[in-house]
């Protein structure tokens, strides 16, 4: 590997110091390219996302916007599941492959298997080249550069950059969309700047066994992306739910010993939210709050709190992932624990 820490204890936290690179990159070279899909979204019946591990966590931010933006009914669907299932699939149909390393073979079978049923298929991928990237019918590339880490950071913003891109193409107020994107790189570079405050819970919360991680809407996701972050390099079990949906069931395990980390930015859900938030206190759990700096009654509320600069609703997801990252990073690295090569798990996963 000729990659280089540049002075960072593990390529993990560097790319995650990557990310306002990453994601400039990503817009910076999809709106250079001068390169537009060759078809309109809103001309398709329905558009499916398919993808695995972190790039489906991407792929559910994605389908919200595009619902949003471009008005086309969109579904996100385990590469894994969709190919065995009998998902009916054809010509009035968008495939979008999500996928950093182009390689992964299910998301490979998956974006083919509807091909050859006669749907129209663009990939996002990061590695140019790769299988995805020439298999499908158009690509667009995350310029996030090559990502050493087995759990993925920098990637999944450029992705995210990707998809938000793509849902705006042909929004009539495309050029002020962009313009706030543009904004977020230096965003996330002010969130970076938690990263201490983020250790010092990481040496609070290092030692317990189960986490909940809660969010709704566009924070629904990054939910999942939390717990996924850190059960793949802290060994820690954790749980990704949508908020709403806690009282169906995972209400019944939250206690004093359970940490309950909220996705709370300042949204459309955000009273919903907090309402949240009182249901897990009157359980007695300890809630890490993550929201906008200066919420004083979200801050007031929660055990913990990590703001993070406010910004618009649409962009929220940008930001509000990367003390997840962190705070993963940081119990794993306290734990003494492989960061970069965490056990079972594989970069590019070849084999079904
Ligand atoms: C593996 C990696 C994950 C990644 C997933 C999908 O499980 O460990 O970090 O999210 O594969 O990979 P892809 O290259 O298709 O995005």
């Amino acid at each position: 590997i000729s990659a280089e820490k540049s002075g960072f204890k593990h390529f993990m936290l560097k790319e995650i110091y990557e990310q306002p690179k990453a994601v400039g990159d990503t817009i910076r070279g999809l709106m250079s390219s001068g390169e537009e899909p060759p078809f309109s979204l809103k001309s398709f019946r329905r558009i499916l996302i398919i993808a695995c591990g972190t790039s489906y966590h991407a792929g559910l931010v994605g389908k919200f916007w595009i619902e949003k933006l471009a008005g086309v009914p969109t579904e996100v669907v385990y590469a894994s599941e969709f190919r065995y299932g009998d998902f009916p699939v054809g010509e009035e149909d968008l495939i979008i492959g999500v996928s950093q390393s182009g390689e992964t073979i299910d998301t490979k079978f998956a974006v083919n298997f509807a091909r050859e049923r006669g749907a129209r298929t663009l990939s996002i991928v990061n590695v140019v080249g790769s299988s995805i990237d020439r298999e499908s019918d158009y690509t667009l590339h995350t310029h996030a550069g090559p990502e050493i880490g087995v759990a993925a950071t920098k990637t999944f913003t450029a992705q995210l950059a990707a998809l938000y891109f793509l849902a705006s193409t042909e929004h009539p107020d495309r050029y002020k969309l962009l313009e706030e994107l543009f904004k977020v790189p230096a965003r996330i570079e002010r969130t970076l700047e938690k990263s201490e405050a983020i250790e010092k819970l990481a040496d609070r919360y290092m030692n317990r066994r189960d986490f909940l991680y809660l969010g709704r809407y566009l924070s629904y996701p990054i939910a999942l992306e939390g717990a996924l972050k850190l059960k793949e390099i802290s060994y820690i079990h954790a749980e990704g739910y949508p908020a709403g949906e806690m009282k169906h069931g995972p209400i019944a395990l939250i206690d004093e010993k359970m940490p309950v980390v909220v996705l709370a930015p300042q949204d459309r859900v955000y009273d919903k939210t907090l309402a949240n938030i009182e249901e897990v206190k009157t359980r007695k759990g300890k809630v890490i709050g993550v929201g906008f700096e200066g919420d004083d009654k979200l801050e007031k509320l929660c055990n913990e709190f990590i703001g993070v600069p406010p910004i618009e609703e649409d962009f929220t997801p940008f930001l509000t992932v990367v003390p997840l990252q962190l705070l993963a990073y940081h119990i794993a690295s306290k734990l003494g624990l492989d960061v970069d090569q965490p056990r079972n798990l594989a970069k590019t996963v070849t084999v079904e």
